[in-house]
C-alpha cells in the first residue's frame, strides 16, 4: 500500500515525520532518482527513497523465537551441503539469526532473532548465563572425572568455566551414563571435546534450558514468540564476570 514518503523515512527509523518533512521541503529526499519537493507524494517500500543519499529500508519489527531445534539441523543460516537449516522452520521473513549454536546432531533450546543487542549481550564471552544440557554418553563417569568438570579443567590449553554435573545416572550394564550439566560458557563442540578428554563419546546431547527459558510447551521442531516478561527475566539472568585486571 502506498503511503506519503515522509511518513516511510520515519517509519525506516532514521528521523522523525516532521524531520522527514524538512528534508523533502530542502530537496534533499529522491524518489526512485528524481528530488522530490511535494509533501503530499506517495511511494512504497518497493520504490527506491534515498534521504541525504542514503537509500531507506522498512525497520523491521523486533522479534525473539524460542525454537525446539531437532537432530540432523544446522544452526547456520547458510550450508554449502543444503542440509536442514533452523531458520528454515520459521515461518517469519524477516532477517533471523540464531543466537549461539547446536551442533548438528544435538537437539534442544535455541533462540533465533533479528535484536543485535540482545543477541550480542547473550554472547560475549564476559556474559555468562547458565545453559543445562542433558547428555548421554559411553562408558561409566568417574567421581574424578566430574570433580575436574566441577573445578573448571583444561581444555585446549584454556581453563574451562566450571561446568556443575546434576542427575547421574549409571547404567553399568550398557556402559552408559546420563546427567545434566550446567555450562556458562560455550565454546565450540564443548561437551563433546570434555567427554573425550575422557575416553567418553556423546551419544545423545540435548538442550534442556537458556537461563530462565525451557522447552516446557514446545514440541521438537516447533517455536514460539519470547514474551517482552520473558526477555526481561532472561537478561536478568545474565552475570557479567568481571575482568581479572581491572583497569587503574
Ligand atoms: N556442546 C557440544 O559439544 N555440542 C553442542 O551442540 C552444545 C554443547
Amino acid at each position: 500500500m502506498s503511503d506519503r514518503v515522509h511518513k516511510l523515512i520515519a517509519q525506516s527509523g532514521i528521523m522523525s515525520r516532521r524531520q522527514a518533512e524538512v528534508m523533502i521541503a530542502e530537496g534533499k529526499v529522491k524518489l526512485n532518482g528524481q528530488t522530490i519537493t511535494e509533501l503530499g507524494t506517495k511511494a512504497t517500500f518497493d520504490d527506491v527513497i534515498e534521504v541525504a543519499g542514503q537509500v531507506i529500508e522498512k525497520k523491521e519489527e523486533p522479534v525473539t523465537y524460542l525454537f525446539y531445534k531437532p537432530e540432523g539441523v544446522v544452526t547456520t543460516t547458510h550450508d554449502p551441503e543444503g542440509r536442514s537449516k533452523v531458520v528454515d522452520y520459521i515461518d517469519d521473513a524477516r532477517r533471523l539469526y540464531p543466537i549461539g549454536r547446536l551442533d548438528y546432531d544435538t537437539s534442544g533450546l535455541l533462540l533465533l532473532t533479528n535484536e543485535g543487542e540482545l543477541a550480542n549481550l547473550l554472547t560475549q564471552p564476559k556474559n555468562q548465563i547458565p545453559k543445562v544440557y542433558e547428555v548421554t554418553f559411553t562408558g561409566v563417569l568417574r567421581r574424578k572425572t566430574s570433580s575436574i568438570f566441577e573445578k573448571g579443567m583444561i581444555l585446549e590449553k584454556r581453563k574451562l568455566q566450571p561446568v556443575e554435573v546434576n542427575f547421574v545416572k549409571v547404567d553399568a550394564k550398557a556402559e552408559k551414563t546420563s546427567c545434566q550439566l550446567v555450562l556458562r560458557e560455550g565454546k565450540n563442540h564443548q561437551i563433546k571435546k570434555m567427554l573425550a578428554e575422557f575416553g567418553h563419546e556423546v551419544i545423545r546431547l540435548k538442550r534442556l534450558r537458556i537461563g530462565p527459558l525451557t522447552l516446557d510447551g514446545l514440541q521438537k521442531g516447533t517455536y514460539r514468540v519470547l514474551k517482552p516478561f520473558e526477555k526481561k527475566q532472561l537478561i536478568n539472568a545474565v552475570q557479567t564476570k568481571k575482568s581479572p585486571h581491572p583497569k587503574s
